[in-house]
């Protein structure tokens, strides 16, 4: 093999919950790789263990059996501190639910990232208001998050999962509780993102938004059932 190491790899992952009952596989012996610079979007019916996997490439979780790479490292077996520090530097997370944190402003909730990895006062400031800009929510920067409509809050989700400049993005049903036309508004400013080489990974249950991606792996049962190159963009003509 030549070239780079694959961004993020999963080779044989498993993940089981084990309750007082039971236990649930809830990921099967999942392997895949991304590069950099790609635009996946991971599909399947709830339940089918897309948050799961999405906890473990973004590291807030460890496979049960298999192995977790980023740029070609095992992570699994780093000390959590590391992997704390690791998940602040290279991955950046938007939810459903915006989680943003109340109590503070869109600014300062930009900043939080910063805070965790060390970045001064004044430089974090500069560093959150760029992102805000490039959202286009400069605007709102003193606003706090109940002042702030959905698709508004997501967007300065958007620009906190940027602000460290993360190796990858990982989403989990970003526009699930949108309307479709702030939902629109938000998949255009994930097309912005791609265009500019950052690597995304979005969870979705929705055809038409999987569709805005070059790839789509679609699981089922804690397993991969596809992983294939979306047709309309694998032979590089864009989307509507
Ligand atoms: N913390 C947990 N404890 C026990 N079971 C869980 C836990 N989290 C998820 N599960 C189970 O694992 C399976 C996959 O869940 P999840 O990854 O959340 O699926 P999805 O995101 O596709 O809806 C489901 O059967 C779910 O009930
Ligand atoms: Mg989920």
């Amino acid at each position: 093999m030549t070239g780079l190491p694959a961004l993020v790899s999963l080779r044989s992952v498993s993940r089981t919950y084990r309750t007082d009952s039971a236990a649930v596989i809830a990921v099967h012996d999942v392997s895949f790789d991304i590069k950099r610079g790609e635009r996946v979007a991971i599909m399947g019916p709830s339940g089918s263990g897309k948050s799961t996997l999405m906890n473990m490439v973004g590291l807030l979780d460890r496979p049960s059996a298999g192995a977790v790479l980023l740029e070609g490292e095992d992570v699994d077996d780093l000390p959590d501190d590391r992997r704390s520090e690791l998940r602040s530097q290279s991955i950046g997370f938007v939810f459903q639910s915006y989680n943003l944190l109340a109590r503070h402003n869109a600014l300062q909730n930009v900043e939080l990232p910063l805070v965790y990895c060390g970045v001064h006062r004044k430089e974090r400031k500069l560093r959150a208001q760029e992102c805000l800009k490039a959202v286009g929510m400069l605007h709102r920067a003193q606003h706090f998050p109940k002042q702030l409509s959905g698709g508004e809050q997501q967007r300065v989700a958007i620009a906190r999962a940027l602000v460290a400049s993360p190796a990858i993005i990982l989403a989990d049903e970003p526009t699930g509780a949108l309307d479709s036309r702030t939902g629109a508004d938000i998949l255009a400013l994930f097309d912005t993102l791609h265009d500019g080489g950052q690597t995304i990974v979005m969870i979705t249950h929705d055809a038409s938004v999987a569709a805005r991606c070059e790839r789509t792996i679609v699981l089922r049962d804690g397993q991969i059932v596809a992983d294939e190159m979306n047709a309309h963009t694998a032979n590089g003509i864009a989307t509507q």
